[in-house]
């Protein structure tokens, strides 16, 4: 197969990982507005072709395309190659409005091209076993999942480039939280319906040192620390750097979201309680994470559980060998299985719960209604609550 890539920046590595020429697989095109960027490309595959603009790419005869670009890009350049006829790999988070969401399931259904949801979380061993726990109702029947999030580089990564400002990623609970809100709900088998959310900009937007025009720096991830003394932010940063949302779902399952983009270490811990037990996640990588099990009564803590198991190291390098499980998966679906994990409807929920948090906490936390989905966009698409 031949594939397409629109932007080639930070997320160019799992693009990479699906130019296998020994199964038959190229990288053939990039369209992306940066001349550097399309002549890095040029370098690593000479006999492909760098355009400025997706249009270019949609007569190409290419068997998909990745959608790479920054979110506010998403909605616009999904709908382009759906019109064209082009299979798509979307990027979390879907897009950065419900309504984008929706106007690309929209065009899912008018033309009855297919897109895969990139939610490489799905693929995180970690993540998997814990569904697995939950699936052979290890810990009963779900009532409640606490999640914690901590983000040590997320000065760095989010405060010095487009991810501050509002108008290009809305919240970071899309931008970091379309992940997790997308894990709560799939460990839970429900979508949210209400959020309540508390948050705000409480380190980064006090420092004054920023950039006089965006994109003068180069976003690095460095050890920045206290992270107050990060330089040279992004010249808008309007995106709350903690947020705290707590979301009731369709099945009365009780779940909430802790984000910080200052702590000094960076993982996810997931916490599961059901009614016969709850299961929690130390560590997040594959290999140096491990899965505590409690379901036996006791008065006071056992810090070690009833059972414990630790996470294998799988292979592969992007995300802890995520991105490489999910191209595989990626490229079965492009063969014709419809057995995958994700779906594009469950990305338009954990956008449509993300957003309806970032409601809340900008308004004094009240209670805001999750945007129900159309039936109708929903035809024939499969849930995104499966079990594995
Ligand atoms: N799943 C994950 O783990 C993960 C990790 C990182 C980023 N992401 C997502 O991947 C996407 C890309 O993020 P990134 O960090 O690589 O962004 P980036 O800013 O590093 O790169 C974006 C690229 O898109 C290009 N571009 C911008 N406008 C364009 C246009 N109109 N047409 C063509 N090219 C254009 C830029 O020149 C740049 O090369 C984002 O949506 C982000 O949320 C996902």
């Amino acid at each position: 197969m031949k594939f397409g890539v629109v932007g080639w920046g930070l997320r160019k590595s799992v693009a990479k990982l699906v130019h296998q020429p020994e199964n038959g697989h190229t990288l053939a095109a990039l369209a992306d507005t940066s001349e550097e960027a399309r002549g890095r490309f040029l370098e690593e595959y000479p006999d492909a072709t760098a355009v400025d603009k997706i249009q270019k790419l949609l007569d190409m005869d290419l068997d998909a395309i990745f959608i790479l670009t920054p979110d506010w890009l998403h909605e616009e350049h999904a709908i382009l190659c759906l019109e064209a006829g082009v299979p798509v790999f979307l990027e979390k988070p879907m897009a950065i409005t419900v309504e984008g969401c929706d106007r690309i399931l929209a065009a899912m259904q008018k033309t009855g091209t297919r897109l895969y949801a990139g939610h490489n979380m799905r693929h995180f061993p970690v993540v998997r076993k814990m569904k697995e726990f939950i699936d052979r109702g290890m810990i009963g029947n779900v009532k409640a999942l606490w999640c914690r999030h901590f983000i040590s580089y997320g000065g760095d990564a989010y405060f010095r480039d487009w991810h501050a400002d509002q108008s290009r990623s809305n919240t970071l609970l899309l931008q970091k939280g379309a992940h997790d809100i997308d894990v709560m709900h799939w460990l839970c088998g429900g979508y949210s319906t209400q959020v309540t959310g508390m948050g705000g900009l409480t380190v980064y937007g006090d420092i004054e040192d920023r950039q006089k025009t965006e994109g003068e720096v180069t976003v690095e991830f460095r050890r920045v620390w206290p992270p107050s003394t990060l330089d040279k932010l992004n010249p808008t940063v309007d995106v709350e750097d903690l947020n705290m949302i707590m979301m009731k779902l369709d099945n009365g399952v009780m779940a909430s979201y802790q984000q910080c983009h200052y702590t000094p270490d960076a993982w996810r811990n997931y916490m599961v309680i059901g009614d016969e037990g709850r299961i929690e996640n130390f560590g997040d990588s594959a290999g140096e994470s491990v899965i505590r099990l409690w379901d036996n009564a006791r008065f006071g803590q056992s810090e070690t559980g009833d059972l414990e198991y630790r996470v294998p190291s799988v292979e592969g390098t992007g995300h802890g060998g995520a991105d490489e499980l999910m191209i595989e998966e990626f490229l079965g679906w492009m063969a014709g299985s419809d057995d995958i994990c994700t779906s594009p409807i469950a990305a338009r929920m954990s956008v449509a719960a993300g957003i309806a948090g970032a409601e809340s906490v900008r308004g004094g936390s009240a209670a805001v209604a999750v945007a129900g989905l159309d039936p109708n966009l929903a035809e024939g698409l499969p849930s995104g609550l499966s079990t594995l």
